[in-house]
């Protein structure tokens, strides 16, 4: 027998080719064919160790034994290819004849379909929709917040008794330093002062957002939500306010009317300062009052301690409880299981994902 690890020249070429063929004949589906591809072909593969064999062969050899080698190569890969087109085709008959899908059957219920809005959520999406559409920008500021834009910038000096009113929630101080104090923010009207801070009226913002005090019972938690909103300009008057009110009002009840009240009040950081009143007719109580948030005209002293001139800009602010709007439109009667985590609150008052609000298609539904 010729030793054909030492002289590759003496394998018998048409007897390798007819075996590698009788095995592309043989492969019943596309994994065995391509175990017959790895095995001539592959890295490893017979014809391939020919090939690297060539070049230690004698240059008069070489040629004609290289030709003779690429032949055989040429008629296993097209045995190959041929093999796979047919037994591909084959497959697809198979799977054809195999699998059918009942067009009848229901959609399958994803767990998108599943998942739950909190009604908070809800009824924020629906404020952005409806600001944005009057061409409000929403804002927002960090929770955590200095002393200085949750009070003093507001005109509500240290020692002011509106301090105490707020139950704020202090951060502890490292003993000695004399860094500014921090507190859990006791309202959003500080993001009135980081907006006016960083950038140049005209504004016209919301900004929704957490808001802490230390306070608890069936209508307060010590974390709840509000939506503040920012207006300065040169001509920005008390018109524009309740119009802008009113408006949103309308749009966030669902109702063609309301009836709104707005009962003088004090706030430091506007003047004059009126509390927002709701008639609960839109909801089928006419003739009882609800408040659902503070609002006026920017105090001078304000606009003064972010550097703007107030002879020369004005606006009005407002901030509304997101929760109590959340309470009062889906007539949810207590508000700490807003913030309870309980599945089954959630899912007899929360939306579905899949129902986003809009102005055109319907807030709710
Ligand atoms: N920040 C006030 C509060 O939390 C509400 C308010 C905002 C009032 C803006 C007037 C203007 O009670």
């Amino acid at each position: 027998m010729a030793d054909t690890a030492a002289d590759p020249s003496a394998i018998d070429l048409s007897a390798l080719e007819s075996e590698l063929l009788n095995d592309v004949a043989k492969a019943m589906d596309l994994g065995a064919l391509d175990a017959v591809r790895v095995s001539a072909l592959g890295k490893k593969g017979r014809i391939s160790e020919l090939m690297a064999k060539l070049g230690a062969m004698p240059a008069d050899q070489r040629k004609a034994f290289g030709q003779a080698v690429n032949n055989v190569k040429a008629a296993v890969s097209e045995a190959l290819d041929q093999k796979k087109a047919t037994l591909e085709v084959a497959a697809l008959a198979a799977r054809l004849a195999n699998e059918h899908s009942d067009i009848t059957l229901p959609v399958r219920v994803g767990p998108e379909a599943q998942g739950r809005i909190h009604p908070v959520s809800q009824v924020l999406d629906e404020c952005i929709e409806i600001f944005a559409d009057m061409g409000f920008k929403v804002a927002e500021g960090p929770d955590i917040e200095s002393d200085d834009y949750n009070f003093t910038k507001l005109n509500i000096p240290a020692e002011h008794p509106a301090r105490q009113e707020h139950d704020t929630f202090y951060l502890k101080t490292k003993p000695g330093s004399n860094a500014a104090p921090l507190v859990l923010r006791t309202h959003t009207s500080p993001v009135q002062i980081r907006t006016m801070l960083g950038q140049k009226p005209p504004i016209r913002i919301i900004a929704p957002g957490r808001v802490y005090r230390c306070d608890s019972d069936q209508t307060h938690t010590p974390m709840f939500h509000q939506i503040e909103g920012l207006v300065i300009d040169e001509t920005t008057h008390m018109g524009h306010l309740k119009w802008v009110l009113e408006e949103m009002c309308k749009a966030f009840f669902e109702v063609d009317t309301v009836t709104m009240r707005f009962r003088a009040s004090h706030f430091p950081f506007t003047e004059p300062s009126m509390e927002i009143d709701i008639d609960k007719g839109a909801l089928g109580k006419p003739g009882e009052w609800l408040e659902i948030g503070g609002c006026g005209m920017v105090h001078p002293n304000v606009l003064r301690n972010c550097g703007l001139d107030p002879e020369t800009y004005q606006g009005f602010a407002f901030g509304m409880g997101l929760d109590r709007m959340a309470m009062l439109k889906y007539g949810i009667p207590d508000l700490r299981p807003f913030f309870a985590g309980d599945l089954k609150w959630l899912r007899h008052y929360g939306f579905s994902i899949l129902d986003q609000p809009t102005l055109g298609g319907g807030l709710s539904s």
